[in-house]
């Protein structure tokens, strides 16, 4: 059985985060960007971290997406955030399912996740069980991580398949 983490990122941050949560979880994992992840899972999935960061108190959507660019991030999600990705996925028996954000510190007190936005799509659409929901912390919208943020995310990586 083998985990797959999604991530969504426009500046490295959320990707960064999603490769030590992967080294957290180890054994078979694959890392992948949205744009390239597949529908439906592969059948030897059975633990889906997905990640994205928070824009206008939750998960992307095209509009923030291009805004996101337009202020100096990276193109080639502007088409597919995780928003759209798992309301395309069917319900997986068995299948645990995490979701994380990064979210700005500087407005840390302002309610809205992506991570908990994501959660409640994959428990609508019953993809699978939620089994964790983490927010990670960055400086300003370009990033960068606060200090001690990715050996947190390795740390809560680590905690999934306890
Ligand atoms: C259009 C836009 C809207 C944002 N809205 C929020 C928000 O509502 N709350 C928040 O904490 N951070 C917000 N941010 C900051 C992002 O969360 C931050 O850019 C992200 O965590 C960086 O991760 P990335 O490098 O993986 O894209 C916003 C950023 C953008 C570009």
């Amino acid at each position: 059985m083998s985990t797959l983490v999604v991530f969504e990122s426009y500046w490295g941050n959320t990707e960064t985060v999603a490769r030590a949560v992967a080294d957290g979880i180890g054994g078979p994992v694959e890392v992948v960007g949205v744009a390239d992840a597949p529908t439906p899972l592969p059948h030897d999935v059975d633990l889906l971290v997905v990640g994205g960061p928070t824009h206008a108190f939750g998960m992307t959507r095209a509009t923030t997406r291009r805004d996101a660019v337009k202020q100096g991030g990276r193109p080639g999600h502007e088409e597919t955030g995780i928003r759209e990705w798992l309301a395309e996925l069917a319900p997986v028996p068995g299948l645990d399912v995490a979701t994380f954000d990064t979210r700005a510190s500087s407005v840390r007190r302002l309610p809205g996740s992506a991570a908990r936005g994501a959660a409640r799509s994959v428990s609508h659409g019953h993809v699978g069980r939620v089994v964790g929901t983490e927010s990670f912390y960055v400086e300003d919208t370009p990033g960068p991580l606060l200090d001690g943020e990715v050996e947190r995310a390795r740390a809560w990586g680590g905690t999934l398949r306890a």
